[in-house]
């Protein structure tokens, strides 16, 4: 039997309308079908008015907009709200949990996304390196900008979390499967550079061999880069990340609180509305952004002239929009890819040249901005020690 408050009914002295809490109480019969718990508990219920008329609205809020038992929840509240005594009308609307709302719906549900605490604890600065679209740097520019923070004498790792088009390994020369540590850790491999590396391609029967992971087996596979590698102390570590907001961004971005994200975009204009949704991605999982990275900017010929083949401005003009530093502008230079492919950082071969002069340049800014933090020296929680075999290892 539900109490009624003895407030009386405007326009009929013996109505009462109920109370926020017994709306509460009575929409805790609303379960929903695939979590098994009642649409109060999981933090659903987006808003509840009630109107001295007895007309009651009731907002749920829906894990994905095209929620398939969005008509179950709309028959639901209805029949129960309108069983309590006063209700004359109900009014359901929906929306739609934010993502924070949704990791924290994750959380209590016991499925954590974030990484056991003390995993990245020896780790200064993570750097996420992140684009709108395909092809503008990002790797050329990790692989580099990794290289360059170490000859600038920081502890410094590089995460390929391309999965699907892994190109670290062949930008930074290195190759091999790593070894685990006695702790049942995997063990990055070292580049000729001095940076930690760990890539998919290391765990590959085959080299190119192709991966279609999505969903779970994604998810796992990059909560071990983090949690299984020994990455020792780290003054940076950056990860290349794959072009756009896709399923690989998200989860990091999710599992690394702490990691911000350098932008790169090429300088035609037209690519920075491209370029800006990485940055809303950042922004929408509370992380900072370092900076803008300005990539392919004119070629300079031998003789002296400038060619802007992708334009020029669009870096200047994302890092304004986005009230963050410009880093560099990386010119055209046909010795980057060169390098590149042959697995020598182009900074280290010619640490003169312009392209590598600017990635340095980009470097230092990064260092200012983030400058090396001083590492807890606490060990990793026993909880990182899983030593799970990573999931291509099946
Ligand atoms: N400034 C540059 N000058 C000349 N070549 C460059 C420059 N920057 C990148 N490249 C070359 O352009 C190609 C694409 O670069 P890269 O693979 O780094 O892009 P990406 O953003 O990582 O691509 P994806 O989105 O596919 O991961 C590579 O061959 C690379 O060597
Ligand atoms: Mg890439």
């Amino acid at each position: 039997m539900r109490r009624l408050v003895e407030a009386p009914h405007p326009f009929c002295d013996n109505v009462t309308v109920p109370t926020r809490a017994q709306v509460v109480d009575a929409l805790r019969a609303v379960v929903d079908p695939e979590l098994r718990r009642d649409i109060v508990t999981l933090g659903m219920v987006r808003s509840i008015e009630i109107a001295d008329d007895g007309r009651v609205s009731v907002v749920v809020a829906l894990t994905t907009p095209g929620c398939p038992i969005r008509s179950h929840f709309e028959r639901s509240v209805r029949e129960v709200v309108a069983a309590l005594d006063g209700v004359r009308e109900v009014v359901v609307g929906f929306d739609v949990l934010t993502p924070e709302e949704k990791q924290r719906l994750q959380q209590q549900l016991g499925r954590p996304q974030g990484l056991p605490d003390g995993t990245l604890a020896r780790v200064g600065n993570v750097i996420c390196v992140a684009s709108g679209k395909g092809g503008v740097g990002k790797s050329t520019l990790t692989a580099n900008l990794a290289a360059a923070l170490f000859a600038e004498g920081h502890r410094t790792a590089a995460l390929d979390a391309d999965v699907w088009g892994y190109s670290i390994p062949r930008m930074l020369g290195v190759h091999g499967r790593p070894r685990v540590s006695a702790e049942r850790k995997i063990v990055p491999l070292v580049a000729h550079g001095g940076v930690r590396v760990i890539s998919i391609e290391f765990f590959l029967s085959e080299r190119d061999q192709a991966i279609t992971w999505r969903g779970p087996m994604l998810h796992k596979a990059l909560r071990q880069f983090l949690e299984d590698v020994d990455w020792g102390e780290l003054d940076y570590l950056l990860i290349d990340l794959p072009p756009g907001t896709g399923d690989v961004s998200m989860t990091l971005a999710q599992l690394l609180p702490q990691a911000h994200f350098v932008i790169v975009t090429t300088p035609q204009p037209a690519a920075q509305s491209v370029a800006k949704r990485a940055a809303e991605l950042a922004r929408r999982y509370g992380l900072g952004i370092a900076g803008v990275i300005e990539n392919m900017s004119a070629f300079v010929a031998p003789d002296g002239s400038r060619h802007a083949i992708f334009g020029s401005g669009g870096g200047e003009e994302l890092a304004d929009e986005l009230e963050v530093p410009l880093l560099a502008s990386v010119p055209l230079q046909p010795e980057l890819r060169s390098c590149a492919d042959e697995g020598q950082p182009l900074v280290l071969v010619d640490p003169d040249a312009p392209a590598s002069q600017s990635i340095r340049q980009a470097a230092r800014g990064l260092i200012a901005e983030l400058p090396p933090r001083p590492i807890l020296t606490a060990q990793p929680a026993e909880s990182g020690i899983t030593g799970t075999p990573l999931p291509m290892a099946h």
